[in-house]
């Protein structure tokens, strides 16, 4: 598990976007138009728009630029980012990074099941494609992610938007860096069920 953290920190440090530094007083206003999906502060209202608040810097501008250049697609996001600078994107990830991320509630009869799976992983002896890693290797034990590795924070994200992506990790929709070599989270998706996403989603919805 530590070799492949260390080669994964090694790819992202090369092959990462090189950023300016943002600003986020100015990203604040910048970030006006994203309210009305993402809350004003980050904190969306609506389950399947991904909360912002709280969420690492790095990982932000990562996904804007995959977003913007078609990497990754988000529909509802259509042309948003288009006119946007680098500049502009940097103040924006520094602006929502700076907010306070919101949690939520796990289903009480999921807690178990989802907190097994992340903070514990598969043991590889009970299945037929070998063991998963436990999430918790690289999205820290309360799901605050590793911000400076790009590792995301997951913590308090809504359960409807979190079964999305580990859906579309596991149908091979959605790729780190949109690059389907890097197979970082689809192999790991690759060994959940769908319920394992149900409690796994609910219970990083009440975890902080
Ligand atoms: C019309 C609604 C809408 C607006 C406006 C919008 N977004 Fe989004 N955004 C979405 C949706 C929906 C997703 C998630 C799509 C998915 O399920 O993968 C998303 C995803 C994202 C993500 C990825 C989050 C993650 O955890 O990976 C970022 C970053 C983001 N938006 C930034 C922005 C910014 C910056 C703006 C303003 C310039 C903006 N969005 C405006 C709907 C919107
Ligand atoms: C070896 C490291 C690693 C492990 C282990 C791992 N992840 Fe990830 N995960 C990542 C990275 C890196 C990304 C960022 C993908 C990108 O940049 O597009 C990610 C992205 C995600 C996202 C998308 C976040 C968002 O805001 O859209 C979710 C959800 C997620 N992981 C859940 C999990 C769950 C649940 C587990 C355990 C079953 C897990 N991860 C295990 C590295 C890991």
């Amino acid at each position: 598990m530590n070799k492949l953290i260390v080669s994964l920190l090694l790819t992202l440090g090369i092959t990462g976007v090189a950023h300016a530094a943002g600003d986020a007083t100015a990203g604040q206003a910048k970030a006006a138009v994203c309210g009305a999906c993402h809350g004003p502060d980050g904190n969306s209202p609506a389950p399947n728009f991904p909360k912002l608040a709280g969420q690492g810097e790095r990982y932000l501008t990562k996904q804007m630029h995959d977003i913007k250049d078609g990497k990754r697609t988000v529909l509802e996001m259509t042309g948003l980012l288009t006119n946007l600078s680098d500049q502009d994107l940097a103040d924006i990830a520094a602006y929502f990074a700076s907010q306070k991320g919101s949690v939520g509630a796990a289903d009480p009869k999921l807690v178990d099941k989802g907190q097994a799976l992340f903070q514990g992983g598969k043991l590889a002896e009970d299945q037929p494609i070998g063991g998963m890693p436990a999430c918790k290797a690289c999205h820290i034990a309360g799901g605050s992610g590793l911000a400076e590795a790009g590792f995301p924070h997951l913590s308090g994200q809504h359960a409807q938007y979190t079964a999305k992506q580990l859906k579309e990790f596991r149908e091979k929709v959605r790729f780190i860096d949109g690059d389907a070599s890097n197979k970082m989270m689809t192999d790991i998706a690759a060994k959940l069920s769908d319920k394992d996403i149900e409690a796994l989603s609910s219970y990083i919805q009440g975890l902080h």
